[in-house]
């Protein structure tokens, strides 16, 4: 078969296709399949390197002919398909019925973000402030401002990334205490969630960046029933049950009593499992009544006002939430892990 007979073959066929097409979309198919950039008719236009010159030109004129042909039945099909349209779509609206619908990938809220966002929720239906901090701060207000003195081994504790002049990265936000109490008159209620660093080793239980929320209330006659009364409710409103808690005593330079509040391990229910090492009990959090030095720092007086603090980690929590066993997963950029909380209700 030589060149000018696969053109007619093409030509047939190709109007053939169009006649029979139903939709823009079959349209636009016969269109790339014929006279598309990796066409039919292309590729067929492909030999004409191997035919005598005299021949070129006419096999030429003949496939700007059938592409003319071709495109011109396409453009009328597709003109009928568009006023047949019309008759049901609004004056001067053209809806394009066939159009494929492309799913473009949706964004999701970072879990972190997502629990942040839950926690100040909570945190606001219960008359707390929300408060921001530096990530930059001063050894006054991480440490000293905190009762934890230049060679107390509370430090030792808190492996610090420091800067220079005396400036580090904010070791956990109890940093914001001093700073907001400068500032405010009692009686307040605060929260501060935020972003923290160690000079940790990274493990599946580790990070070298991580995030808290520190909070506190002070006011005249604040007991530690109104620290438990605040995070009991806490506890029950971001899991949304009834969830069995426990204080026990801890130390905390900044605090005085101190204590550690852990909840019911929810993998286990109390039983014992490899995430609550065997005890039934997660740690959520440390908490205390703000130690007397600390509100002078403040210049509040102790003598006549009274304070409880917390701090509690959000990563342990979100894991805890999601049943997420691997802490590096947040700030590991997997999108494939991240696409996993997509988050309705916050978009
Ligand atoms: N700042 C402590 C930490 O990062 C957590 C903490 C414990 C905060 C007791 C408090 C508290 O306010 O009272 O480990």
């Amino acid at each position: 078969m030589d060149m000018l007979d696969k053109l007619q073959e093409l030509e047939k066929e190709a109007l053939k296709t169009v006649k029979k097409a139903k939709s823009y979309d079959e349209l636009e198919q016969a269109e790339s399949r014929y006279i598309g950039r990796n066409g039919i008719l292309n590729s067929i236009m492909g030999e004409i390197g191997a035919l005598p010159a005299e021949q070129r030109r006419e096999v030429g004129k003949r496939a700007n002919q059938i592409k003319k042909t071709i495109s011109s039945l396409i453009s009328q099909k597709a003109a009928e398909f568009s006023s047949s349209e019309s008759s049901t779509a609004p004056a001067g609206e053209r809806i394009d019925v066939t159009a494929r619908l492309t799913s473009k990938p949706r964004g999701s809220i970072h879990p972190i973000s997502q629990v942040q966002a839950e926690m100040e929720q909570i945190f606001l239906s219960m008359g707390f402030d929300i408060v921001d901090g530096p990530h930059i701060e001063s050894e006054f207000y991480n440490f000293e401002a905190l009762n934890i003195p230049e060679d107390h081994p509370a430090r030792e504790h808190q492996d610090t990334f420091w800067l220079t002049c005396g400036l580090l990265l904010r070791t956990h936000t109890s940093s914001v205490q001093v700073r907001t109490y400068k500032t405010s008159t009692p009686p307040f209620a605060v929260v501060i969630p935020g972003r923290i660093f160690r000079y940790e080793a990274v493990d599946a239980s580790h990070e070298n960046t991580f995030n808290q929320i520190e909070g506190f209330i002070v006011d005249t006659d604040i007991s530690v029933a109104n620290l438990i009364a605040v995070l009991k409710r806490v506890v029950r409103e971001i899991f949304k049950k009834d969830i069995k808690v426990r204080l026990r005593p801890g130390y905390f330079p900044f605090v005085e009593p101190g204590y550690e509040m852990d909840f019911e391990c929810l993998l286990c229910r109390g039983k014992g499992c490899s995430v609550c090492s065997r005890t039934g009990w997660v740690e959520f959090l440390g908490c205390g009544m703000i130690h007397p030095n600390v509100l002078k720092f403040g210049n509040i007086d102790p003598e006549k006002y009274t304070g409880f603090a917390f701090g509690l980690g959000l990563d342990r929590l979100t894991m805890m939430l999601y049943k997420i066993d691997d802490i590096r997963i947040f700030q590991g950029c997997d999108l494939r892990n991240l696409r996993q909380f997509s988050s309705p209700s916050l978009l």
